[in-house]
């Protein structure tokens, strides 16, 4: 059997996935990428093969992604995140014109054409007020569990209004409100809402046209889905594998390549 892989080294997470020639997910990892970026490229590669029951050699071609792209030392290339999450979108949601990646420290609008070509992005500059980040900042500070925090915000009943705008403040803004006695789930509504406005605002900037797909690690967050649903008045495609779009993109570039050999074409030139 013939496969392809992408490996998207995140600044938080890596995923790896693994697809057959008829561009199915056969295998997927998820890891934290931790302090050693390489390691944790080839531990995602690794699992994912296990979980695809495939050896390596089976795998024909791995693209790279993701801001350590160049640390996936066994990748055969790399392509930008940003190419790779459009790529990725329009392979699951077909009908994507618009895309929203939500990762552990940058968030980005793209938009793209219907093959998936990248018409224009936008990304939220130096700072992780967006991101991720931000969430895991107020989960910490609330201490619960980053699991809880979406479902957890969707029982609010008085949103609090988050005013900073800096991931640094946000622990301590959090740490006020419930000094003065606001309810967690209050909060924690308040910050996704804060979260979902600014992304709503990179998506203007590229502008939005549906259907608009949410990928990365945040749309495992039910709460943050429901609130920039909410403030777009427009629904978000998203499915489980989400999370691995970034590989899953790259993973569809990796089999361009591996068909292309096989073209008729191809095996006709010298
Ligand atoms: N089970 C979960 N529930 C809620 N949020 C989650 C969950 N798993 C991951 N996340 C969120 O996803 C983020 C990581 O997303 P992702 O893997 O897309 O980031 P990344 O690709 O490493 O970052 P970047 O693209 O910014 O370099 C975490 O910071 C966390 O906020
Ligand atoms: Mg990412």
């Amino acid at each position: 059997m013939a496969y392809a892989a992408g490996v998207d080294v995140g600044s938080t997470q890596t995923k790896a996935v693994v697809i057959d020639e008829a561009k199915n997910i056969v295998g997927r990892a998820l890891i934290d990428t931790g302090a050693n970026v390489v390691i944790a490229a080839e531990q995602a590669f690794a699992e994912a093969l296990k979980n695809a029951n495939a050896r390596e050699e089976e795998v024909e071609y791995v693209v790279g992604t993701g801001y350590g792209r160049y640390r996936v030392t066994f990748g055969n290339t790399q392509v930008t995140e940003i190419s790779c999450h459009g790529r990725g979108a329009v392979h699951m949601f077909p009908g994507t014109r618009t895309v929203l990646d939500m990762g552990g420290q940058d968030t980005k609008a793209i938009r793209v054409s219907p093959t998936g070509e990248i018409l224009d992005f936008c990304m939220n500059d130096k700072c992780a007020a967006g991101t991720g980040r931000f969430l895991g900042a107020a989960a910490s500070a609330l201490n619960i569990p980053l699991e809880e925090l979406g479902p957890t915000a969707l029982r609010a009943e008085r949103p609090v209004r988050i005013s900073t705008t800096c991931t640094v403040f946000a622990e301590s803004e959090v740490l006020s409100w419930l000094g003065r006695g606001k309810k967690i789930e209050d909060i924690l509504q308040g910050v996704h809402q804060s979260i979902a406005a600014r992304s709503i605002g990179l998506l203007r900037r590229v502008g939005i046209e549906e259907e608009i797909t949410f990928t990365g690690g945040v749309t495992r967050n039910v709460g943050m889905i429901e609130a920039i649903q909410k403030g777009l008045g427009a629904k978000l495609n998203v499915s489980p594998d989400s999370h691995y779009m970034g590989a899953l993109g790259a993973a569809m570039f990796a089999l361009d390549h591996v068909l292309a050999g096989r073209a008729p074409a191809a095996a006709g030139r010298s």
